[in-house]
């Protein structure tokens, strides 16, 4: 279980005063108990997205107490039977429909309760309605699991983390968005697809900024195999030049967009992906990946959540890497911390 009491904000393991910051040194506060094999997690909003990520814990034998709540009960039930029923194929002890009371004591809550994008919407547009959400269920959450890691995947996921972590008053490595990790992934798998079909885990690179229309490909920070873009290019005799690059900027800010449109929600997507950030926060593994943080100085930024790479494990975000960035990038980042400010200045 996490306990924050002897840990001062300037000394948080969120703290990101440099770049690539070590922790050595620091003394954190005890976080999950990763030696256990108990580990209870609750989702609030079972709905596309919410369930998709049940199955997808339950396949990957993550937690062994999963509860799903929603405000259309029938919907959490249903869902939690259909998944129950494939107990003898997956590795998972208990898996039900509760209410808040039955969310007690979770190690980690993840919350996909609101409305999603429907045809031609932005995710900003969604900002009131699930904002309003986003404090009652925060609210309850706060209540019931006041030690939880808290991962937030409602959209526009950057606001909604800011009220989460406003509401519960959780120190910010606690209150995670799902952030770009899913948009780092479309733009490895686009790499991949360019350079020969090399395996996408092997491929490093990362959407920054808002997990939005105004992210962006972090092309100077790409790495395969210990080579940046320019060597890679080579390597594979590919062009990476500036047409190749909005082209692929594009199709990854669109990718939700195209889906949406053809089938009218993303979710198996967002499933893996936040299952991947679930198993690095509930294993202490210690991955990186670009989840949305609340960044307080670097870059001069100030407390605005939005997407850069950090370190996830027990205490779920113990270090924000704030890496150089070129100017054009920079200019990126700091138009979408303009606009996510002023998002999470509407909902403040
Ligand atoms: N972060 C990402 O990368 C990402 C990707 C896809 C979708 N999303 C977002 O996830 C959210 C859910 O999408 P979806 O496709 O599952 O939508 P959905 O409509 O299928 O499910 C939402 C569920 O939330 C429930 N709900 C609403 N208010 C609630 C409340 N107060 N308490 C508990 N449950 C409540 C609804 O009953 C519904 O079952 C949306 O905001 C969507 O934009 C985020």
């Amino acid at each position: 279980m996490t306990d924050t009491s002897t840990i001062s904000a300037a000394a948080s393991p969120a703290s990101t005063s440099s770049t690539a910051r070590s922790n050595s040194g620091l003394v954190l506060p005890r976080g999950l108990d990763v030696s256990r094999t108990a580990i209870k997690i609750s989702i609030i909003g079972a709905g596309f997205v919410g369930s998709t990520i049940a199955y997808t814990l339950v396949m990957r034998g993550v937690a062994s107490d999963l509860v799903l709540v929603d405000t259309n009960t029938a919907r959490a039930e249903g869902e939690a039977m259909d998944i129950a029923h494939g107990a003898p194929f997956a590795k998972v002890s208990s898996i039900r429909a509760g209410s808040y009371e039955d969310t007690a004591g979770s190690d980690l809550v993840i919350i996909t309760a609101g409305t999603n994008q429907k045809p031609g919407e932005t995710r900003l547009d969604l900002i009131q309605r699930n904002a309003s959400i986003m404090r009652d269920v925060a609210a309850q959450v706060a209540k019931h699991s006041p030690q939880t890691v808290l991962l937030v995947v409602s959209n526009p996921v950057d606001s909604m983390s800011y009220v989460a972590q406003q509401v519960t008053g959780f120190p910010s490595w606690r209150v995670i968005g799902s952030g770009t990790v899913l948009d780092s992934s479309r733009f490895r798998y686009l790499l991949s697809c360019e350079l020969d079909m090399v395996d996408a885990r092997n491929i490093h690179g990362y959407v920054l900024g808002e997990h939005g229309d105004s992210e962006f490909l972090a092309w100077s920070l790409v790495n395969v195999a210990g080579m940046g873009i320019d060597e890679t290019a080579q390597a594979f005799g590919v062009d990476f030049g500036s047409d190749k690059r909005r082209q692929m900027a594009e199709q990854t800010r669109q990718a939700a967009y195209e889906i949406i449109a053809r089938k009218g929600a993303t979710y198996y997507g967002i499933g893996m992906a936040a299952t991947r950030i679930v198993e690095a926060i509930v294993r202490d593994e210690r991955s990186i990946m670009s989840c949305s943080t609340l960044l307080d100085g670097p870059y001069g930024i100030n407390k605005v959540y939005l997407s850069l790479p950090v370190v996830l494990g027990q205490h779920g975000v113990s270090h924000v890497f704030t890496p150089d960035l070129t100017d054009d990038e920079m200019t990126a980042l700091n138009h979408s911390a303009e606009i996510l400010s002023e998002a999470q200045n509407s909902v403040a």
